[in-house]
């Protein structure tokens, strides 16, 4: 009923303000004022849809209101040029997919994630440490790592929960915390969103500069991958270095996932400043010989920008809410690898054999010259 209201009034005001605009954009758009003999004008009062001062032209009305509703800028004197445009359709497209399919596809994936996780820990329960806990630890993740991670793990989880917050919390959480709670959440969580978002990308720059090169692929990742990486065997482990195929690939979608969410939300944090869609369809047509639109105006690029921020942030969520999973409850001795940094060896030795072997004999060497003994006894 009041969405009724408001839509009429809404349309009314629309009406109103295309009169006005069509009076200023007719008085100076040559595109739109075509030659031809100007009929008669008894008054310089708009009625009957005459434009005073005749301004129109030969133009007909449907011709004029055509090109207006197609998108057709007139000319404004004030600095923003957006407003020159008085109909832009592909907010309405941009406003359907949005609310529309993303939404609820989006929906469907979180969803379906947490299923199969459930599903998998139902069956193959908690991955133990299959030797049990031993005396000793290695050390995994030097300080500096562990800083970077968490760096951008808090990030990323609280620019998920708000990010979600801005496309499902009127439909969920309004609902139960009323709306003025949910006005004060939404604009702080807009803030921390805004925010966070360098924290991430700082987060983003530092596990890539000190991991990427544990995380290029090289032959033991087929073995890894052939056996499913041992996941739905208890007596199964592929040998692998400092980082398995699977943490490879969570490497590389946390990696290009995590650069194309912060590049797209530079546009969002910056509106109407970048032309990044234009210039990835060009690379795009030049590559494969499509042919996808190149000339964006600011607001197209605008739309696609939240578009494509809300479908790689989903998938991305539905990759780490995979990580955490297998980081924490899904595997024994995981956690410590991130918590204090020192693994257990029996869980190293089964998960990362070929880096164990790896540090023992780098440190072999060094014992050689210095007295660094390790393992470490556990505490
Ligand atoms: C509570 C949340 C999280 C937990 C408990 C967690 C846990 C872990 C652990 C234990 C490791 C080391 C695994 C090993 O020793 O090999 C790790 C690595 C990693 N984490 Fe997280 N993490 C969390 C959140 C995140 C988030 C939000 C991101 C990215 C946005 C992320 C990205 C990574 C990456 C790229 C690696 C290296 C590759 C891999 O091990 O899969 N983590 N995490």
């Amino acid at each position: 009923m009041r969405l009724g209201t408001l839509a009429r009034a809404a349309r009314a005001g629309g009406i109103a303000l295309a009169v006005f605009a069509a009076i200023v954009l007719a008085a100076d758009t040559p595109a739109l004022a075509q030659q031809g003999t100007a009929p008669e004008v008894a008054s310089e009062s708009p009625v009957d849809g005459l434009v005073p001062g005749n301004t129109l032209g030969g133009t007909s009305d449907t011709d004029f209101w055509r090109a207006v509703r197609q998108g057709e800028a007139g000319n404004v004197s004030i600095p923003d040029q957006k407003s020159a445009t008085l109909v832009q359709s592909e907010g309405e497209l941009w406003r359907s997919l949005r609310n529309g399919p993303i939404a609820l596809y989006a929906s469907w994936a979180l969803l379906a994630i947490i299923v199969v996780l459930c599903l998998f820990f139902a069956i193959r329960g908690r991955i133990k440490i299959e030797h049990g806990r031993s005396d000793k630890t290695i050390t995994r993740f030097a300080g500096v790592e562990r800083f970077g991670h968490w760096l951008l793990a808090s990030s990323f989880i609280i620019l998920a929960l708000t990010g979600l917050n801005v496309m499902y919390g009127r439909y969920v959480l309004m609902p139960v915390i009323g709306a003025e709670a949910f006005a004060w959440l939404t604009m702080i969580g807009k803030y921390l969103h805004n925010y966070l978002a360098f924290a991430f990308m700082a987060g983003l720059a530092m596990i890539f500069v000190m991991w990427v090169r544990h995380n290029l692929p090289d032959r033991t990742d087929i073995k890894w991958i052939l056996q499913a990486g041992g996941l739905f065997s208890k007596h199964l482990h592929p040998p692998a270095k400092k980082f398995n195929a699977g943490q490879k690939m969570i490497f590389w979608l946390t990696i290009l996932g995590g650069l194309s969410v912060s590049v797209s939300g530079w546009s969002l944090l910056f509106p109407y400043t970048t032309h990044f869609f234009g210039g990835t369809f060009e690379v795009v047509n030049s590559i494969f010989g499509t042919s996808l639109p190149t000339a964006l105006s600011v607001l197209q690029e605008q739309q696609l920008a939240t578009l494509w921020h809300s479908i790689m942030s989903v998938f991305l969520v539905c990759v780490i809410i995979a990580h955490i999973y297998i980081g924490s409850i899904g595997m024994e001795g995981a956690f410590d690898a991130m918590g204090s940094g020192e693994v257990d060896l029996n869980w190293a030795k089964e998960h990362h054999s070929l880096w164990v072997e790896e540090v023992l004999a780098r440190q072999g060497e060094a014992g050689k010259s210095t007295t660094a003994p390790t393992p470490q006894p556990a505490e």
